[in-house]
């Protein structure tokens, strides 16, 4: 990992240790929030969400299924594009089903905006999202998570699941982008 960390970072903000303890409490959480249902379907949005997925999975100690959702607005660029494209849909039907919506980031709101008015079109049981950074000073639209793990300032993150240029998912760290590559 050094090269790719001499060359594109500027600061790590979250290390291995920092996200695996913040996870086990997002995890706990989740098995609070869920321990009365037994219809559980959490849903990871693809592609930035699934290393912060499969950690919080290990740790949920209840029963759910598990199914994911490509959508992207950025398409590996600096700034969202504005539209939100749905480019691979769930494989389950949702109806009547308890909703968890796995996001790696909330930043302008315009993805969950579009997802969550998709989804509650299925007419799920319940809604919920829990997402591992929040960016509120990013928002366009007012959208509150119902559980995030870090609040984080108006940086370009990568690592951990976050791309720049759909590079650097595979860090096992969150870190800023030097800004020589911000444009
Ligand atoms: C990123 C991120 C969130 C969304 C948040 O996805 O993973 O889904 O943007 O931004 P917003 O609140 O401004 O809508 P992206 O479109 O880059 O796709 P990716 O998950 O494949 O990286």
């Amino acid at each position: 990992m050094k090269q790719l960390i001499n060359k594109y970072i500027e600061k790590i903000i979250f290390d291995q240790k920092t996200l695996e303890s913040k996870i086990k409490e997002l995890a706990t959480w989740v098995n609070q929030t869920y321990k009365n249902n037994n219809n559980l379907i959490v849903i990871g949005l693809l592609k930035g969400s699934f290393p912060f997925m499969a950690q919080l999975i290990k740790d949920i100690d209840i029963d759910f299924i598990i199914d994911f959702m490509t959508v992207s607005s950025y398409n590996g660029d600096l700034r969202t594009s504005g539209s939100v494209k749905v480019i691979l849909d769930l494989a389950n039907d949702i109806m009547n089903k308890d909703v968890l919506i796995v996001e790696d980031i909330v930043d302008t709101g315009k993805t969950m905006h579009k997802v969550i008015d998709l989804l509650k079109s299925r007419n799920p049981k319940s809604l919920k999202v829990i997402t591992l950074l929040n960016k509120p000073s990013g928002r366009q639209i007012a959208f509150e998570p119902d559980k995030y793990g870090f609040l984080i300032e108006n940086e370009f993150v990568v690592g951990f699941g976050f791309d720049y240029k759909e590079k650097l998912r595979q860090l096992p760290f969150i870190g800023i982008l030097k800004k020589e590559f911000i444009k």
